[in-house]
């Protein structure tokens, strides 16, 4: 078989890495890829964005999938776009990402849909948001409506933080159009977990709760990064819980979707938020979570290149969930700096070391090969290096171990992925965690 990969991520190396343990004979594009997807298949320079050249690539060489790993791209229509040259693809067209790409969108439906999200209102006038925030008591988070790669939502400490946020949104337009309009919606407390479902637009395949960490620093204290670790499962969302997610929010979504016209084949990513009230829908992404992905792949005995090929062809057998058959933790290393400014060209060394230890994967992020073969960081987050194992702190410790073979110039990571699950587990009696 032949894929196609659409972006340059972690998450498409460990898409990728999947399928490529599934059999010899699957051939895999990346477009473009980065310097560990080449290990595993062709990188091929063009430009998820521009979907002339990828369609014609596809074509080109008969893929019997594409697969579109990020969300610009699927919200900009690259799906309708293959379609229409008689492509299969994984991934829904721009009606269904917009769930992502429009946070009003995705708020509105969530209302119609009864589907659990925190209050909110919907501006597209600064003063406004600004009259809003001045009546309101609660604590608040302002979120411009479209993409802004993950930077696009606000906690707010208080009413002057919240009146900034409005200001850089809407007035310096920090977000471009993307801030247009803006959601301000009521603040939540409790853990965050992540639930993805795989679906044909019909049925759907759940797959194992994670939990990524957003925060750059432990203890999740300084700003929002796109994800700096993950594991799976996580322990936060129980049998119990995850039964209320499957009725209340996927099943809604996706009919919901239904009503407006979409038929949604790809992946819907619920971002939750768990207290003792219940569980809220922070936001719906239209694709795998990155690191989420890379932390759930190494966890699972599934054949993905066949169920995404069978999600995209509308023909998925049956509803159902995917359990874990063993943990996974999965750790970003990231450059010195990031999320603000970085620097790249950072020579990285010891992967092959870390990659001699037993359950341990290494997905490059940010990395490109040089033409004399030296890898160099590329990119914010660099690695996503991931463990797995029969108990979570197995996974952590060969996680970890593997992590610290490595090193680039201003490597940093967080060291407290999957501490939060391990206390719950012992907290739950669980002896063997
Ligand atoms: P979003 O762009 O909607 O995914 O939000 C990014 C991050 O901001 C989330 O992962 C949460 O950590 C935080 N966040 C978003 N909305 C809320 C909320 N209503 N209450 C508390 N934290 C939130
Ligand atoms: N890990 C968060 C995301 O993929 O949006």
């Amino acid at each position: 078989m032949r894929f196609l990969v659409v972006g340059s991520g972690g998450r498409e190396h460990a898409l990728g890495w999947k399928i490529a343990e599934e059999g010899r004979d699957n051939e895999i594009y990346f477009l473009p890829g980065n310097g560990g997807t080449s290990g595993i298949g062709k990188n091929i320079d063009i430009a998820p964005t521009d979907f002339g050249a990828v369609s014609r690539f596809a074509s080109e060489v008969s893929a019997d999938l594409v697969i579109v790993g990020p969300e610009d791209p699927l919200a900009l229509g690259i799906v309708d776009k293959l379609e229409e040259a008689g492509l299969t693809v994984f991934g829904p067209t721009a009606g269904g990402a917009r769930i992502e790409g429009s946070k009003a969108f995705a708020k509105e439906m969530m209302t119609k849909h009864s589907i659990p999200t925190a209050p909110f209102r919907v501006f597209t006038a600064e003063a406004e948001a600004h009259r809003y925030i001045d009546k309101s008591s609660k604590r608040l988070v302002i979120k411009a409506d479209g993409l802004a790669r993950g930077k696009g939502a606000i906690v707010a400490q208080d009413g002057e933080e919240a009146h900034s946020a409005v200001e850089m949104i809407m007035g310096k337009k920090a977000f471009g159009d993307a801030g247009d309009t803006i959601v301000i919606e009521e603040r939540l407390t409790g853990e965050e977990a992540s639930v993805l479902a795989v679906t044909d637009g019909e049925r759907y395949i759940i797959l194992p709760p994670s939990q990524d960490h957003k925060p750059i620093y432990d203890d999740d204290q300084g700003p929002n990064t796109g994800g700096m670790g993950a594991y799976c499962p996580a322990p936060v969302v129980d049998q119990e819980a995850l039964n209320y997610i499957e009725s209340n929010v996927i099943k809604r979504v996706l009919k919901g979707l239904k009503k407006e016209g979409v038929t949604y084949r790809g992946v819907i990513y619920a971002g939750l938020m768990i207290n003792d009230e219940g569980i809220f829908v922070i936001e719906f992404n239209a694709r795998f979570g990155d690191p989420e992905i890379q932390c759930i792949l190494p966890a699972i005995d599934v054949n993905l290149g066949d169920l995404l090929l069978k999600a995209a062809e509308g023909r998925l057998e049956r509803t159902g969930r995917i359990t874990a058959s063993r943990w996974g933790v999965s750790v970003v290393m990231a450059s010195g700096g990031y999320p603000g400014s970085y620097a790249k060209g950072k020579e990285i060394r010891g992967i092959d070391e870390a990659l001699a230890r037993e359950e341990v994967v290494v997905f490059h992020a940010g990395t490109s090969r040089k033409d004399d073969g030296r890898l160099v960081t590329s990119g914010g987050r660099v690695l996503a290096v991931t463990g797995s194992g029969n108990t979570l702190r197995e996974a952590r410790r060969k996680t970890y171990h593997a992590c610290r073979a490595i090193d680039f110039e201003g490597a940093h990571m967080r060291t407290d992925i999957g501490l939060k699950g391990l206390a719950r587990l012992e907290k739950a009696g669980v002896i063997e965690c």
